[in-house]
């Protein structure tokens, strides 16, 4: 596993700091991991016939590992279907892990019986994408909100009510709506109302899964800016699901790019951001707005071509190559694996941009012994094919 969010002393990249929240408004991030994932996946099966037998796999998520330390907001990020959703749902183990391992606060979580989770999930909580359809109508805020309480059988100290008034102001909603309905709100207002149901139980992870991709962009900033001042009140720690680069960039403190089920680069935001080294991360970066009209100019705009590949048959080797501008012969023979090619930032591609000198010696090296270890390194024909390749 690659491992990069649990090391202490993170590189401090010379670059100028994109703009966004500054990393001295709150505690810098500890280095003990709350959460890893390790080697995490997904496979939905398609089944056909009377019999229902299996006759393919959607693969998701196909092997995912990352870590998340305490007090810091890891972004993942990648575009439609790429499995963000399946991640995170498989995180807070609403879904079935087809293989892999979440362990959280030490303690190895994916195989825990609904029962044995139970005490856990006041720790983990999940923000959802619409806060049209995750709120009960027939619902009064006071009823939704004050649901964890009454499931997790939690007294309050001055009763459940005053706990829900404290929850609506702490998230700015007037504690006077508690008997409204959740139709009586703006969207703004009903993400509102989702992040102090989350809230209820002082959660130490919370899975944020695009919490602002349905309001409008004026309330989107609104709703990022609470999830930030609550992360400094509460000690939160997040992982923040986003379809593009530009919601994440401002709050997250790491960033996770996906693509089509796995992994493709993860690096502090710093480094992300100015010196991207995944071809695939560079073309999200370029559709970034940039307010400044000078930095608009300079800005290379990629225009990725071709959809988004079916994950039931994704592309072999590296799943980009169907899109990759800079795609050669091994791109489409041997998977390039996630390596560390600058302090804490990792990236898995042959031809990595911004990377320093000797990264593709570096990265045929990794593959090599990946496959060796894996055993397929072993046969004669495994090792030849990385030696005519010349890598
Ligand atoms: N229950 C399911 N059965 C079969 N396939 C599924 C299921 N859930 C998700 N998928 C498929 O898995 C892939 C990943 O889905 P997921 O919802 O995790 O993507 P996502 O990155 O969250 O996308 P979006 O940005 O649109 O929310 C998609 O191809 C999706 O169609
Ligand atoms: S490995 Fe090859 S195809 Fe994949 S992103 Fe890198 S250059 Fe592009
Ligand atoms: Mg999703």
């Amino acid at each position: 596993m690659t491992d990069v969010g649990a090391k202490k002393g993170e590189a401090i990249v010379s670059t100028p700091q994109p703009e966004g929240r500054t990393q001295s408004a709150r505690p810098e991030p500890s280095g003990e991991p709350l959460l890893q994932v390790e080697n995490l996946g997904k496979h939905f099966p398609v089944t056909a016939g009377l019999l229902r037998r299996q006759v393919a796999a959607v693969k998701a998520v196909d092997g995912v590992s990352f870590s998340v330390r305490k007090g810091e907001t890891l972004g993942l990020v990648g575009e439609s279907g790429c499995g963000k959703t399946t991640t995170g749902r498989m995180i807070m183990r609403l879904l079935e892990p087809s293989f892999g391992r979440i362990v959280f606060e030490g303690t190895d979580i994916t195989h825990l019986s609904q029962r044995q989770m139970r005490p856990l999930r006041r720790d983990l909580q999940m923000i959802f994408q619409d806060p049209y359809s995750s709120l009960n109508p027939r619902q009064t805020v006071g009823a939704i909100v004050g649901a964890p309480f009454r499931l997790q059988k939690i007294q309050t100290e001055h009763g459940v009510k005053k706990a829900v008034q404290e929850l609506l102001e702490l998230v700015g909603l007037n504690p006077e709506h508690y008997n409204r309905y959740p139709h009586e709100f703006s969207g703004g207002q009903r993400q509102r109302i989702g992040i102090a149901r989350t809230l209820a139980l002082k959660p130490k992870l919370i899975i944020a899964d695009e919490p602002v991709s349905a309001l409008d962009v004026s309330i989107q900033a609104q709703v990022i800016n609470l999830l930030e001042d609550l992360q400094d009140e509460l000690d939160l720690t997040y992982v923040l699901i986003a379809h593009d680069l530009s919601v994440v960039r401002h709050i997250c403190d790491r960033v996770a790019v996906m693509y089509l089920g796995k992994i493709v680069e993860i690096a502090d935001r710093t480094g992300l951001y100015t010196t991207p080294m995944h071809p695939y991360t560079k073309a999200l970066l370029s559709a970034v707005p940039i307010p400044d009209p000078a930095g608009r100019e300079k800005r290379e705009r990629i225009r990725l071509t071709g959809d988004v590949p079916n994950p039931l048959d994704p592309p072999p080797a590296c799943r980009f190559h169907t899109r990759c501008w800079k795609a050669q012969a091994i791109c489409k023979q041997v998977e390039p694996p996630l390596v560390e090619l600058a302090p804490g930032h990792v990236a898995a591609c042959h031809f990595p941009e911004n990377a320093p000198e000797g990264a593709t010696e570096l990265v045929a090296r990794a593959a090599a012994e990946r496959d060796r270890a894996a055993g397929a390194g072993k046969t004669e024909e495994g090792k030849g094919r990385l030696r005519k390749l010349k890598v």
